[in-house]
């Protein structure tokens, strides 16, 4: 990847990580409001961002009127589960800031699986219009890393990480073991920006093994917009196993 589409920040600890994570959710809004009067931005799932949620209803300038919120990836729950990440979300900063209802887009965690993919893709169309290429553009992606190399739930050793159509696809996997929604590479990697936030030594492998060694056999690998940056927000446990020479990256 070409240096100036990749950077890679070091924060002290998970403290430090999520403030970071709200200033550059608060920052590309700003921007993108500015430039096109909307911003279009996934959350991911799991446990790593939600501090960084938590801190979003204290970001002053969120030109939240200009938000449209959507997920990377859901589990087929319903929304007050504890493993809803859309649940998580409205736990954690949903109630708290001026965000109409109608820019808010959880997936549709509770039809059958693969007619919510299909609402999903809808959803998207509707609201982000297609680029050229027709594939909706995120200003705006975040991304979790799991220990297996997964991202959003796209996991290694099955067929999703290689679809190439479809925008939304059901797959059965991760912890917890359930059906999900996920997006797929062709609109992760349409994003302006798409950032991994990742945290704590159990990660520094893993981290290691997407940013050195490209492995290709992990999804996180294919993470690799085609017109857009990417950013690794990392705590320094889970950047403690990177070359200094990946670090000056910088
Ligand atoms: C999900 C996530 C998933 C997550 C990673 C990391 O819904 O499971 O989107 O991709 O980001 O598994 O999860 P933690 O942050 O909990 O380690």
């Amino acid at each position: 990847m070409k240096k100036d589409r990749l950077r890679i920040i070091v924060e002290e600890d998970e403290e430090a990580l999520s403030e970071r994570g709200a200033r550059l959710f608060e920052e590309k809004a700003i921007e993108a409001a500015k430039r096109r009067g909307q911003f279009f931005v996934a959350l991911s799932g799991g446990s790593t961002p939600r501090a960084m949620h938590r801190r979003l209803p204290f970001r002053p300038s969120i030109p939240w009127k200009a938000v449209h919120l959507f997920w990377g990836d859901e589990r087929c729950v319903p929304m007050d589960h504890p493993s809803s990440n859309y649940g998580a979300a409205r736990e954690d900063f949903i109630g708290k800031v001026p965000l109409p209802a109608e820019r808010i887009h959880p997936m549709p965690s509770r039809m059958p699986p693969g007619r919510g993919a299909l609402g999903y893709e809808k959803e998207l169309k509707r609201v982000l219009g297609l680029e050229q290429g027709d594939l909706p553009r995120f200003d705006l992606i975040f991304l979790g890393l799991g220990r297996d190399g997964h991202t959003a739930s796209l996991f290694p050793g099955q067929d999703a990480p290689g679809e190439c159509r479809r925008l939304v696809v059901a797959v059965k996997g991760g912890d917890p073991d359930v059906a999900r929604l996920t997006l797929t590479f062709p609109v992760i990697n349409q994003a302006r920006e798409a950032i991994f936030m990742v945290s704590g030594r159990d990660k520094a492998k893993v981290v290691r093994a997407v940013i050195e060694a490209s492995d290709r056999r992990l999804p996180a690998s294919r993470v690799r917009p085609a017109r857009g940056v990417l950013t690794w927000l990392l705590d320094r446990e889970a950047a403690s196993l990177l070359k200094e020479k990946t670090l000056n990256q910088r």
